[in-house]
């Protein structure tokens, strides 16, 4: 009896096999398109950022290695064009679309065409919403780059140290896009760890504004960044130094350094200020001591966890996954990878950025 339960474990086995082996688009498709270049289409929101022009380049030569070819998409940051582009890459008959969506929640409608349409959709870095047309979601762990800011922002303000004294520093804050489910995460776990700090008033926002809706600058815009810091401190920081601007991203950490250049901050009271991204830029600025910290996130092991995750749909394989809690879309909890984000500051910025050779000594020390 064991014997025959046992075989037909094996033939039920051998079965789920064969399908999962079957070509990564279906429809009409012979087997062996198994053996043909895996064909990834990559829609991003757009590279004016700088991290996505790095995201793109590692992301390619990544998929080179593993044998794959990558149609790369730009949106420049259109929603009305991602959407058009998403269904070029369907009618182009991709295996895999990888999205770094312009909008976590305008996409619905077209990643849904790509699953009728049998063509696997993976979320990159950032959540695709209301929809049960994800496959998977290679990313960071968002929760977590808010939480190592806010401890950041603790340690280099010696904030026990303040409280215990019972005195206060001064803050304000610069939240993500809210089109950006990220942006969300971000405030979620910088707010947790600042939040008693606030309540007993060793950290105290005079502008009055620190809610995610008050703080979310919409996508991600330098510019309105840089509009917003004078404005804060023409209005609440006349009498008083502004010590603390917890920014979730390097792009409002120059409008805000901009902005203190030009109301006279010196040395002498420059406040903390934060970002996100390890930019080449923000990471001179960081050796300079014109900002604080980053957050680095290796886009190499992003690509790397995001080009297997291709490779195992493609090949009837479960994908390596780290998190089946905190992505949930509405819709479904997306099985996600999370990789871990770093702090980077002036005391570790030569062995995370420099030794590791994510940027080489000339880069950071050219013009
Ligand atoms: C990413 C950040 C990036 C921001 C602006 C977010 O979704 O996770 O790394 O700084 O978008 O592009």
């Amino acid at each position: 009896m064991k014997n025959i339960v046992r075989s037909i474990a094996l033939i039920i086995c051998c079965m789920i096999v064969m399908t999962s082996c079957t070509p990564a688009k279906q429809g009409g498709q012979t087997q062996e398109k198994n053996e043909d270049k895996i064909r990834i289409g990559m829609s991003f929101d757009s590279f004016i950022i700088e991290r996505w022009q790095r995201d793109r380049d590692v992301f390619v030569s990544t998929a080179k290695e593993y044998g794959a070819e990558v149609n790369v998409q730009n949106a420049s940051g259109d929603v009305e064009e991602q959407k058009k582009q998403i269904e070029y890459l369907i009618a182009k008959e991709m295996d895999v679309i990888v999205i770094i969506c312009a909008d976590s929640e305008k996409l619905k409608d077209s990643v849904e065409k790509a699953k009728d349409a049998g063509i696997r959709v993976i979320a990159y870095d950032r959540l695709l919403m209301d929809t049960d047309a994800i496959l998977y979601y290679a990313t960071f762990d968002n929760k977590m780059v808010g939480t190592i800011i806010a401890n950041e922002i603790i340690d280099q303000a010696d904030l026990n140290e303040v409280r215990k004294a019972g005195d206060y520093r001064t803050i304000e804050f610069f939240m993500g896009s809210p089109d950006d489910n990220n942006a969300y995460m971000f405030y979620t776990g910088l707010m947790e760890v600042l939040r008693p700090y606030m309540d007993d008033g060793t950290l105290v926002c005079k502008s009055g504004k620190f809610t995610f809706n008050e703080t979310a600058i919409i996508r991600w815009s330098e510019e309105m960044a840089a509009e917003k810091c004078p404005r804060l401190l023409e209005t609440h920081y006349k009498d008083e130094d502004l010590d603390i601007c917890a920014s979730v991203f390097d792009g409002f950490a120059y409008g805000c350094k901009t902005a203190l250049e030009d109301a006279g901050y010196t040395e002498r009271n420059w406040p903390i200020i934060t970002g996100q991204d390890a930019d080449l830029k923000a990471c001179k600025n960081i050796l300079e001591g014109v900002q604080t910290s980053s957050v680095y996130k290796d886009t190499r092991v992003l690509a790397e966890k995001c080009v297997t995750m291709v490779n195992a749909v493609c090949n009837g394989s479960t994908p390596e996954i780290n998190d089946i809690e905190q992505y949930n879309n509405r819709v479904i909890t997306v099985p996600s990878y999370l990789c871990t984000p770093v702090i980077i500051n002036a005391d570790n910025i030569q062995e995370i950025i420099i030794d590791s050779g994510y940027y080489t000594e000339e880069e950071l020390m050219g013009e």
